[in-house]
């Protein structure tokens, strides 16, 4: 996968709770070579970790709220003035608010960059909550399963590291309601703002894993199903 003038290809992955963002995400970053930046796996790491930034946010991310703009920032300037990020990334719950896109915007500008596409994987409620119900989670390395579609080889534990599985703390029913919530009242609006920037790329995200990544290819140009 190679960007014209070998700029760097950025791509954005937008979506509700458990849409398939980070397991697209995953597989664009595998195959192109390009970084998978998750905030919500950047957060995670912080608060398993205890640093500061996770003992301010790990209260905020428990309930299911947003992470205030001025912290996220600070955590994306840096996040993407890494080596890594300079030749492209595939950026996966961030931005989340007008506010961080208004950043991200401001971040591509100093650096003569700009968005390739905004990919808006679209699932209906009723597969997100079976999707997020079934999802496990490993403590230690961030893989993620899920128990009838994406099982562990053996029940419970993580093929790629050994560590246990478990089911993340805002997975729980009432904490989907307010994420949920929050998509909808200061996320979605985003993509309207990418539609008419000519960057979305809006993708029915039913079905397994790998038709969902076929139908990203296919709008992606240098990516290969
Ligand atoms: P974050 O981790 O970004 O959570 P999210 O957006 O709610 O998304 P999820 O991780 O729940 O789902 P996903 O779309 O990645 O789906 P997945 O691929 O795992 O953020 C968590 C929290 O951090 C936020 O609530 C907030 O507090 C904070 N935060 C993060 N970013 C922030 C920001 N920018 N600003 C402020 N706060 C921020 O798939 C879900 C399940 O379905 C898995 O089990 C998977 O195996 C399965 N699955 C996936 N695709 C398929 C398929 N095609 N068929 C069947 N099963 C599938």
């Amino acid at each position: 996968m190679s960007a014209a003038g070998g700029a760097g290809v950025r791509l954005v992955l937008l979506g509700a709770p458990g849409a398939g963002k980070g397991t697209q995400a995953d597989e664009i970053a595998r195959r192109s070579g390009l970084p998978h930046i998750s905030t919500g796996e950047l957060l995670r790491t912080a608060i398993r970790d205890g640093s500061p930034l996770g003992r301010r946010v790990a209260g905020i991310v428990e309930r299911g709220e947003l992470v205030p703009d001025a912290l996220i920032g600070e955590v994306m300037e840096e996040r993407l003035s890494r080596k890594d990020a300079e030749r492209g990334s595939v950026l996966d719950g961030f931005p989340r608010t007008v506010a961080q896109a208004d950043l991200l915007d401001r971040i591509l500008a100093r650096r003569g960059q700009t968005l390739d596409r905004v990919i808006l994987i679209e699932v209906p409620e009723p597969v997100i909550i079976e999707r997020i119900a079934g999802r496990r989670s490993c403590g230690r390395c961030g893989a993620v399963y899920h128990v009838r579609h994406n099982p562990p080889k053996v029940e419970g534990i993580c093929d790629r590291c050994g560590s246990e599985l478990r089911q993340r703390p805002d997975d729980a029913e009432a904490v989907i309601a307010e994420r949920l919530r929050a998509y909808r009242e200061l996320t979605a609006p985003l993509v309207e703002r990418y539609r008419r920037a000519g960057l979305l790329l809006p993708v029915d995200g039913r079905g397994r894993p790998e038709e969902v990544f076929s139908r990203i290819a296919a709008g992606v140009p240098g990516l290969r199903a």
